[in-house]
């Protein structure tokens, strides 16, 4: 049973309510997140967003091996240029759902290939933030 859950957001995901709001809505994530905790109240949720590649693979590597420990992972740009952030899920024991907010695979070609979808457990995306809370309730019912 999964008892803590890691949110990992990568870069430009700190702009969240202030960037391409079409797109990605206009919701912070810090608004959000309060609100995850509030309907979440069974699991411990932490979040951490990082705009750098090194700084989100300490990260992951640092909660990969925690027990009873979940990770969602938004890699946001990093997704589909990185090969160490998708070894780096590849290298750890705990589960990794992988979750954009956008439809990737309905947007520009680019984003079509992700270097994390192969090692995740499961892959979310297009949903808006309700994509996390999914996320959430997949981790919850390992
Ligand atoms: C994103 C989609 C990525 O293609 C993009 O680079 C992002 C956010 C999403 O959540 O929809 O920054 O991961």
């Amino acid at each position: 049973m999964i008892r803590d859950i890691y949110i990992i957001n990568g870069p430009n995901l700190n702009l969240l309510g202030k960037r391409e709001r079409d797109i990605y809505g206009s919701e912070s994530f810090e608004n959000y997140f309060i609100e995850l905790k509030k309907k979440f109240a069974e699991v411990r949720l932490y979040y951490f967003q990082s705009n750098h590649e090194g700084r989100l693979i300490d990260k992951i590597q640092e909660v990969g091996y925690m027990p009873k420990t979940g990770i969602i992972l938004n890699a946001a740009g990093y997704t589909h240029t990185s090969i160490a952030i998708g070894d780096t899920v590849a290298a750890i024991d705990n589960k990794v759902i992988e979750v954009h907010i956008s439809d990737v695979l309905n947007r520009e070609d680019f984003r079509k290939h992700s270097y994390v979808k192969e090692y995740a457990h499961a892959f979310i995306s297009g949903k808006g933030l309700a994509g996390y809370d999914e996320a959430i309730e997949l981790l919850n019912n390992l």
